[in-house]
């Protein structure tokens, strides 16, 4: 047998799109990665297979149509085969059109990008494990998945650098698709990476809290606070004191009038953040505190709405009015410690998650920003961060781009202060192009809506476009990584997270003693 047997022979076309021709019943893959052996130069060109056609050498118009109407009309005749096709591997083929990615220098140590043509009718071969080494160096410390070529995985571990946690990393799919997979994966790489980075998770749907829990790095490097009372868990609460107007506006849809007459309130109580929601006056009061204390200046339906607002968040179990009881310090000293902070705000409703994440989101920013412009000494030594968001178009969207969202922000500023957004979402389109285009980090899964393809084709790192067929057909887990670490985005199968967590070596304190010396007992 040879050892690394063919799978075709190249014939076109130009330097970035090769094709090649294969057997009729060679089984090609889009997204299969694939070399040209350029036997000349030593080099091989590494080939992406984005799209397989039927071709034929009958130059006869219209001669396979025919053929496939013969062999129907057998069948129906109940005879089929009565026609066989003569020399079908002479007559009938496979065309792969491929991507260029690059080449691997006759040294096989380095890679480039594609200039050059290799020598027409090379031969086409699968990758061998040194095709993909120069690619070891690139993948960084956060790993996550395998390399895969096709649906085929090849053993060849596939991740990201932590400190590009800071340049924002997107998670696009649609749902099923493996989203919330992914970010327990990566989670548990940064847990295992012993605080040099940290993670600020808000969980809408509490549903890292348990898989979270399980990994055996849990012990010492997460930190789960929780808007219910839940075992093994701390209590989140925030004081109103702390909570801002700008949160308010970040959570919440506000009418102009609204948001003036949040900004008149503000001004008339004269307190701290929003403690004033807790002395508000009450329902029956509003008409008379709106022409006594306000001079009515505001319309009452407005102060009606601002008013059930402040109730429903001055109800929730997780905000108080003492300022001494927040877990804002707790959370900042946990990530200063490198760790996974998951905040389970399963329970509150999607405005006031986003009014939580908001607060705690500000509060990193501003200690991770005071700390590089006034000690940066200290900041070298903070660990890079990420705030991990789920349903992140509800915060990036374009119409959301104002001053007092902290989100657009952090993905403006939040890299030179080593702060990072992980924004989750299904529906790229809705956030804002030029916030997108400051994602470094693309973790693209199945998209099935051709507007969120587009979108992140126009704000990738890496040249998506021929990818769109392979994006749609990816299989959950299956994704593609586009970063500027690699020279092109990296097709990637995604670990199970609990089967990541079977291989995952505890910390070294908490693996068990071991056993007894038998023999030495007996001695
Ligand atoms: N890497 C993977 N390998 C194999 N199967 C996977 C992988 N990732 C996800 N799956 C499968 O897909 C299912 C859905 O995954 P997950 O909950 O992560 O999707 P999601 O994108 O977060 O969905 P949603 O939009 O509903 O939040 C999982 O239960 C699992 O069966
Ligand atoms: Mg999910």
């Amino acid at each position: 047998m040879i050892a690394n047997p063919g799978r075709g022979r190249l014939f076109g076309r130009n330097v970035l799109e090769g094709t090649f021709r294969a057997a009729p019943d060679e089984d090609l893959f889009l997204g299969e990665l694939l070399v040209g052996v350029d036997e000349p130069t030593g080099r091989r060109y590494l080939f992406r297979i984005v799209d397989v056609t039927y071709g034929t050498e009958h130059r006869e118009p219209g001669w396979a149509e025919r053929v496939a109407g013969t062999m129907l009309a057998d069948d129906a005749r109940g005879e089929a085969g009565v026609h066989p096709l003569y020399e079908p591997g002479r007559r009938t083929y496979r065309v792969a059109e491929c991507r260029c990615l690059g080449y691997l220098t006759a040294d096989g140590r380095r890679f480039r990008k594609p200039k050059s043509l290799p020598t027409q009718f090379s031969r086409v071969v699968a990758p061998e494990p040194t095709d993909f080494a120069f690619l070891a160096t690139r993948m960084g410390d956060l790993p996550v998945g395998r390399l895969r070529s096709g649906e085929a995985e090849v053993d060849f571990e596939v991740g990201i650098p932590g400190a590009s946690l800071a340049s924002h990393v997107g998670i696009f799919a649609t749902t099923g698709m493996g989203k919330s997979n992914l970010m327990c994966v990566l989670a548990g790489a940064v847990m295992t990476r012993q605080g040099r980075y940290g993670l600020l998770l808000v969980d809408p749907h509490g549903e890292y809290r348990e898989t979270l829990g399980r990994h055996p790095w849990a012990g010492e490097r997460l930190r789960t606070y929780s808007a219910r009372s839940l075992p093994n868990t701390s209590t989140l609460r925030l004081s109103l004191g702390e909570l801002s107007v700008d949160d308010l506006r970040t959570a919440y849809e506000w009418s102009r009038p609204q948001e003036e007459a949040l900004f008149e309130l503000e001004r008339h109580y004269g307190t701290e953040g929003l403690s004033w929601l807790a002395t508000f006056a009450t329902v029956e009061d509003l008409p008379g505190f709106r022409d006594v204390e306000l001079g009515g200046r505001l319309a009452l339906n407005t102060l009606q709405v601002v008013h059930r607002r402040a109730r429903r968040i001055v109800e929730l179990q997780c905000i108080a009015t003492d300022p001494h009881v927040s877990v804002g310090g707790a959370v900042l000293r946990d990530l200063r410690e490198g760790r996974v902070v998951l905040v389970d705000v399963s329970g509150l409703g999607s405005t006031e998650e986003v009014l939580v994440a908001s607060y705690l989101t500000r509060r990193v920013l501003d200690e991770w920003s005071t700390a590089y412009l006034e000690d940066p000494a200290r900041h070298d030594r903070l660990p890079v961060v990420a705030v991990v968001l789920e349903e992140a178009q509800r915060v990036l969207g374009s119409t959301k781009d104002r001053e007092s969202n902290v989100f657009p922000r952090l993905a403006r500023e939040g890299r030179k202060f080593k702060v990072g957004l992980c924004a989750i979402t299904q529906q790229p389109k809705l956030v804002d192009d030029e916030l997108l285009s400051q994602f470094n980090t693309f973790f693209i899964l199945g998209l099935a809506d051709e507007k969120d393809r587009n979108i992140l084709r126009s704000s990738s790192k890496q040249d998506l476009s021929a990818l769109g067929p392979e994006i749609q057909t990816l299989m959950p887990g299956e994704c593609l990584v586009a970063n500027l670490e690699a020279p092109f985005a990296v097709p990637a199968t995604i670990h199970l997270y609990d089967e990541a967590l079977a291989w995952t070596a505890p910390p070294p304190a908490a693996r068990p003693l071991a056993a007894p010396n038998v023999a030495a007992l007996v001695d």
